[in-house]
């Protein structure tokens, strides 16, 4: 299905920013590499979009094509409780399939409970943090490439890296994961105490896309982005509609009215302030969609 002119904030966790210029829905695999293909040929950027847990659209919206991998089609899970592989198309939810393989006794990513999103967009940012990566478990990924060319990459191909991968241009379609059998009691044990460390130390049931900048790589190792902008005093500053988290420093809050301009002002304050008060140089995590970038 098509859509031109298609507001994007209700697809996204913060709820705010413009529309595509072209929102498309493939049927199916051919659907989506005939629509790959044609905007090469147009020279049209294409964007995917996820669940949009980690999205920040800007306010006057995107240029090109948007992609969507939503419907069944793009949802499909097979799962085997005894070999303890998981095949699963880009579109399924992450803290769905969480649920549904400790559900079977399978282990390997109720560490990633809490975190929002598509199975497929976990994978392109290697979703993760303290508690383990979804890079960690997958075996393959499948993708049609920017030339509309079907691929299949081994996990070493991936190059699965800090909340990244090598893997080139194009839309991830399927996903395999190797699990293994365990006790589904120890498991959802596991999610529960995942889930209490996260409400003890993130603003679970505010207005949020997560953390925004990544952890940085300091002296070897990588400490927490929102330590340091917490020990930069930024706790609760506010632009517009835009807070810095007072549970979290990593996590902007938004509250009625608020803009995208809002916050990526308030994220600009935040990169000057860490600069100017630890000398580090952050990057972001969040994925900001904006026309003409
Ligand atoms: N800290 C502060 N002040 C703050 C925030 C954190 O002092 O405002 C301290 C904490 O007290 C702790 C340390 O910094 O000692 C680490 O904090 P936390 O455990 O919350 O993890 P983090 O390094 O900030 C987060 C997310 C990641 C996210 C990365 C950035 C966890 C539990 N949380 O880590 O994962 O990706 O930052 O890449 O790993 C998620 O869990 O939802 C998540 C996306």
């Amino acid at each position: 299905m098509v859509t031109f002119d298609a507001p994007l904030a209700d697809k996204t966790y913060l709820r705010i920013g413009g529309a595509a210029d072209i929102l498309y829905t493939p049927a199916d695999t051919e659907a989506l590499e005939d629509a790959i293909v044609r905007a090469r040929e147009t020279e049209c950027p294409v964007r995917v979009l996820g669940a949009g847990a980690n999205l920040l659209v800007a306010d006057d919206g995107v240029d090109g094509l948007v992609i969507s991998l939503d419907g069944p089609t793009w949802r499909e899970l097979r799962t085997n409780s005894t070999s303890g592989r998981v095949t699963a198309s880009a579109g399924v939810d992450l803290p769905k399939l969480i649920l549904r393989v400790v559900g079977e006794g399978l282990a390997g990513i109720e560490g990633l409970a809490g975190i929002p999103g598509t199975l497929g967009g976990a994978v392109r940012m290697n979703a993760g943090g303290r508690f383990g990566e979804i890079g960690d478990r997958v075996t393959s990924i499948t993708m049609i490439d920017a030339t509309g060319q079907q691929r299949r990459f081994t996990t070493e191909q991936v190059g699965f890296r800090y909340r990244g991968t090598s893997l080139p241009d194009g839309v991830i379609t399927t996903i395999e994961l190797q699990l293994e059998p365990a006790d589904p009691t120890v498991l959802r044990d596991r999610v529960k105490d995942v889930m209490a460390y996260k409400k003890r130390s993130q603003p679970i049931g505010e207005h949020s896309a997560g953390c925004a900048f990544k952890n940085p790589m300091v002296g070897g190792e990588r400490i927490s982005a929102g330590r340091l902008i917490d020990e930069a005093s930024l706790k609760g500053a506010r632009q517009g509609g835009a807070t810095i988290s007072e549970h979290h420093a990593n996590f902007v809050v938004t509250h009625p009215g608020c803009t995208a301009s809002d916050i990526t002002g308030l994220l600009r304050v935040v990169w000057d302030r860490v600069r100017e008060v630890h000398g580090i140089v952050l990057e972001m995590e969040l994925v900001m969609w904006e026309r003409g970038k």
